[in-house]
């Protein structure tokens, strides 16, 4: 076997073929020397000449922006604190890359991969500066199974072997920038290292190319990208459902498997509690979570959380399917840039093993404030409040890089983009907000008013949209739901009229509407409690399958549906106080447990009460029964 190489990654020893000639803050100007040339995007290290604290050769990490002639801009990952012109600067010649293969789920990495549980365990907890550990750790064992024999002919992408890491079979696949039809030489079955050579491709004119567990892929490449263009793979319009198992969100305004969504909301609306509840309960093989210029605190109780959670689809923690890059507020702004694409190609790497994932960001908006810190640094032509003027583009780049893959051999893989935005003041008005509504195709705006009311999830239902609702209830009629869409359609009527209806009686009192106006008011008031909100502290109400879902929208539609024969608005305003409180313990009851049945059969002799004329008295009199009776007979 030969032996193994560190594949491309910025951790190479190399000779340094360029100059700094300029430093400003993050970003540093460089002269290659003749002849050396140098690409945007591409890898560079910075090496101080003034050495570290403890005597030694420090090495930051860089990425060239800009080429200008015979000078480049770099951005630089670290602080550039004490970097002087004149040091020396390495130029990798290769792309910024991120390091794929088994080991990555569990894992804790910094924007640029670094892993920062081995970094803890070797500097403490305040890294030091270019402190490097290789992303994936050399030393772990995999049990390497060939699915393919020397002699066999393979293409970009193809199945070479599998190994299992925690519940996923962990596909090798052959190189993704592989050209044309090459030959196994050799492959072997075996425990090995991401590091270890386990097979070797001959190619065109004799050339031969090595297979190890773990291969790079430049970061701001899709990984696709090549497969597409060569016909291995194909993008499918994304027609399933992103099971959340919240209501309002995959019965009102559904996410589609491969597609993308973002959750704009002012500071405190819910938006990181929404992303990991998201995060804990969709129903995909793997998550990425990318936690962007976030609070630190939020990031290790979110490890924390994940690592005692069970994992509701494949049962062991839920960190054991979710991998987290992190880059919080108190780490240097360029790798916060980097972090979200770090995210995405490993994203897009366990799609490509035909698996569904799902990304969340958060926040976006931490992610564009870096481009346009780097952006003024380079002193570009800002548009819009100081933003990068491509900052459209860039965002649209960023979620179109989420889809439906299908590959040669007819795996089926989606990545799913969930974005965060915080827009300041909680204006949506602004540009990253706006360049990403333009992006997505399911927006969920969360209100500071429902935040206030502690109406959670705090998704305003009169603002969001998914432009996939209708190509995703078609899916839900064909699983069984016919009615499904109807029903929806009645809802949002209902919530829009309940709207107008609060709005006329801030001006007019509640004496200004009528009684069948009221009725309305009160019918939106249960649908929203009962359906949209959903409770994030009770173990059954947390998490709602579709079909529990579907039967509890169908209940509650039965409720709004029936015409009542009541005579005043304080009878009206004590039926749906009841009627909410019946259809609240709903929701915490289990599917199938006698409470919810006898909660059901309540809801409904309340509605049968409320609405048989015949159960007599003239309006406003004698219709109901009084909260006490109501209270002594649950069991009727
Ligand atoms: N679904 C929810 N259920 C209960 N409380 C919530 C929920 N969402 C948010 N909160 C409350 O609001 C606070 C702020 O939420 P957070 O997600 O941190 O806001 P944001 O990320 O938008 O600033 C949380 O600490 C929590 O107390
Ligand atoms: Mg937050």
């Amino acid at each position: 076997m030969p032996p193994p190489a560190e594949p491309a990654r910025a951790d190479a020893t190399l000779e340094p073929s360029a100059r700094v000639i300029a430093v400003q803050d993050g970003v540093a100007s460089i002269r290659p020397e003749p002849g050396v040339a140098v690409a945007k995007n591409a890898a560079a290290l910075l090496l101080p000449s003034r050495l570290g604290p403890d005597g030694r050769q420090e090495r930051l990490l860089a990425e060239v922006l800009r080429v200008r002639g015979s000078e480049a801009d770099l951005q630089v990952f670290e602080s550039t604190a004490g970097v002087a012109v004149g040091d020396p600067v390495v130029l990798t010649g290769r792309p910024l890359s991120v390091r794929l293969g088994p080991g990555l789920l569990g894992s804790l990495f910094d924007g640029l991969q670094r892993p920062l549980e081995a970094l803890a365990a070797a500097h403490g907890t305040f890294l030091p500066r270019g402190a490097e550990a290789p992303p994936l750790d050399p030393a772990a064992r995999w049990a390497f199974a060939p699915a393919v024999r020397s002699g066999d002919r393979v293409k970009a992408g193809d199945v070479l072997g599998t190994v299992e890491e925690r519940h996923i079979r962990h596909r090798i696949m052959a190189p993704f920038d592989l050209d044309g039809c090459w030959t196994v030489l050799w492959i072997e079955a075996g425990v090995a290292g991401v590091l270890d050579v386990v097979a070797e491709l001959g190619g065109p004119g004799g050339t031969r190319r090595p297979v190890r567990l773990a291969q790079d892929w430049p970061i701001r490449t899709p990984l696709p990208a090549g497969l597409l263009a060569a016909g291995r793979a194909e993008r499918l319009r994304p027609d399933r459902p992103l099971v959340t198992t919240l209501r309002i969100i995959d019965t009102l305004f559904p996410v589609a498997l491969g597609g993308t969504a973002a959750i704009p909301g002012p500071f405190g609306a819910g938006k990181t509690v929404l992303q990991g509840l998201i995060a804990r309960y969709s129903e995909v093989d793997v998550v990425v979570s990318v936690a962007c210029g976030e609070r630190a605190g939020e990031v290790v109780e979110m490890i924390r959380d994940f690592a005692r959670m069970e994992d509701p689809r494949h049962g062991g923690a839920l960190l054991d399917r979710t991998v987290i890059v992190c880059n919080t507020s108190s780490m240097p702004v360029a790798a916060r840039e980097a972090s979200i694409y770090t995210g995405v190609t490993i994203g897009e790497y366990y799609r490509q093993m035909g698996l569904d994932v799902l990304l969340i960001a958060d926040s976006t908006s931490r992610w564009a404030q870096a481009l346009r810190e780097t952006s003024g640094r380079l002193e570009e032509i800002p548009g819009e409040e100081g933003y990068p003027a491509y900052l459209d583009s860039t965002i649209r780049a960023l979620y179109d890089r989420a889809g439906v893959i299908r590959t040669a051999d007819g795996r089926l893989g989606s990545l799913t983009i969930i974005g965060a935005v915080s827009p300041a003041g909680g204006d949506f008005d602004e540009p990253v907000t706006r360049s990403t509504l333009a992006a997505v195709r399911t927006f969920l705006g969360l209100s500071a008013d429902r935040a206030y009311k502690r109406f959670y999830p705090a998704i305003d239902p009169l603002i969001s949209w998914s432009r996939l609702e209708e190509r995703l209830l078609t899916h839900w009629a064909r699983a069984g739901a016919p009615a499904l869409a109807a029903q929806v359609q009645t809802l949002k009527r209902l919530l829009r009229e309940g709207e107008d209806i609060a709005r006329l009686m801030r001006v007019t009192g509640e004496e200004g509407i009528t009684l069948a106006d009221f009725v309305r008011l009160e019918k939106a008031r249960f649908a929203d409690a009962v359906f949209l909100q959903q409770d994030a502290f009770d173990p059954v109400d947390v998490s709602a399958p579709p079909a529990r879902q579907q039967a509890l929208l169908a209940l509650v539609i039965e409720v709004v549906e029936r015409p009542l024969a009541l005579g005043d608005k304080d009878e009206v305003r004590r039926l749906f106080q009841r009627l909410t409180a019946i259809g609240r313990n709903l929701n915490y009851a289990p599917d199938g447990s006698p409470d919810r049945a006898r909660l059901e059969a309540e809801l409904r002799a309340e509605l049968d009460r409320a609405s048989t004329p015949g159960g007599g008295a003239p309006a406003g009199e004698g219709i109901l029964p009084s909260d006490a009776e109501v209270r002594r007979s649950p069991d009727t």
